[in-house]
C-alpha cells in the first residue's frame, strides 16, 4: 500500500476538520433529507474540500460521498467519504462528530482515516499495517463477559427503522455494563478500535458511515460481521463490530427473539 494515499487522506481530513471546527455555532443553512435527517452548508463545504484534495492528487479515482452523486474514475480505487458523521450533533454543538474517509482498491478496504476535530484525534488504519490514534498503535479490549461490556449503538433515520433497533437496545441494556448512543457511527467504530468501547452494532448504516471505521476495528484486532456472525461488507445494512472476544455473545443477543 503506497503511503501517498494515506498522506492525501490525512491532509484532506485535517483541512476538513479545521473547517468543521471553526464552523461550530456558525451554520448558515440547514436542509432536510428526511424529517430528522439534516444536512448543513458545512457538510457540503467539507465534502467539496475533501473531494477536491483527493481528485487533485488522484484524478482517475472514483468517489462515493454522502452529499453528492458518485463519480466513476478509470482506476480500481474508490474513496468512500462522510464529510461530517454526526451531523445532528454538529448542528446542535454536541461535540461528538468527525469526518470519515475510506479507500477501496478493487472493492477491498485498504485505508481508513477518521478525524475528530474537537478532540484533535486522528484515527488511521492501513490494510495489514495496524490502526493508530495520533500516531500511536491502538488495540481492541480483551473483555470477554457481557456483564463487563461497554457497548455503543445508533438509530437510523425513520421511525420504523428506529423501532427495528429498540428491542436490541433493550436486550443489551439488560445484559451489558452499559450501552451508549453517542451519534456518530464512524467514531463508534474508532472507539471500539482503541478500546473505549467493547462492541458496536447498528442497522441501516451507509457505506460512508462505515468504510473507514470497519478497517479501523479489524486492523486493531477486532471483528466485524453481520448480526448473525457472517461475512460483512460496508455495503451491508447491518453491522456488528467488537473486540472479537465478545463477538459470539453479542451475536447470541442479536439473534434472540
Ligand atoms: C449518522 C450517524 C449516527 C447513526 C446514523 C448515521 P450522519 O450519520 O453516524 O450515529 O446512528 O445512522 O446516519 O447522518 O450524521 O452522517
Amino acid at each position: 500500500m503506497d503511503t501517498q494515499y494515506k498522506k492525501v487522506a490525512v491532509a484532506a481530513a485535517l483541512k476538513s476538520g479545521a473547517l468543521i471546527k471553526r464552523s461550530v455555532g456558525k451554520i448558515k443553512n440547514i436542509s432536510y433529507k428526511g424529517r430528522i435527517n439534516l444536512v448543513t452548508d458545512v457538510d457540503k463545504a467539507s465534502e467539496k474540500l475533501i473531494i477536491r484534495t483527493i481528485l487533485k492528487a488522484f484524478p482517475d479515482h472514483s468517489i462515493l460521498s454522502e452529499e453528492s452523486r458518485p463519480t466513476q474514475g478509470a482506476s480500481g480505487y474508490k474513496w468512500v467519504i462522510d464529510p461530517i458523521d454526526g451531523t445532528t450533533n454538529f448542528a446542535r454543538q454536541f461535540p461528538f462528530f468527525c469526518n470519515s474517509i475510506g479507500l477501496e482498491k478493487d472493492g477491498q478496504l485498504v485505508l481508513g482515516v477518521v478525524y475528530d476535530p474537537m478532540r484533535d484525534e486522528l484515527f488511521c488504519a492501513e490494510k495489514g499495517k495496524g490502526a493508530y490514534l495520533n500516531g500511536k498503535r491502538i488495540h481492541v479490549t480483551a473483555i470477554t463477559t457481557m456483564s463487563d461490556a461497554f457497548l455503543t449503538t445508533g438509530f437510523a433515520y425513520g421511525l420504523n427503522r428506529i423501532k427495528d433497533n429498540v428491542d436490541n437496545f433493550k436486550r443489551f441494556l439488560m445484559r451489558a455494563l452499559a450501552v451508549r448512543r453517542p451519534g456518530s457511527a464512524a467514531l463508534d467504530f474508532c472507539y471500539v478500535a482503541c478500546g473505549r468501547f467493547d462492541g458496536f452494532w447498528e442497522l441501516y448504516l451507509h457505506p460512508w458511515d462505515c468504510a473507514a471505521g470497519v478497517l479501523m476495528v479489524t486492523e486493531a484486532g477486532g471483528k466485524v460481521t453481520k448480526f448473525d456472525g457472517s461475512e460483512y461488507s460496508h455495503y451491508d445494512r447491518e453491522v456488528l463490530a467488537s473486540n472479537g472476544a465478545i463477538h459470539k455473545k453479542m451475536v447470541k443477543v442479536l439473534l434472540t427473539e
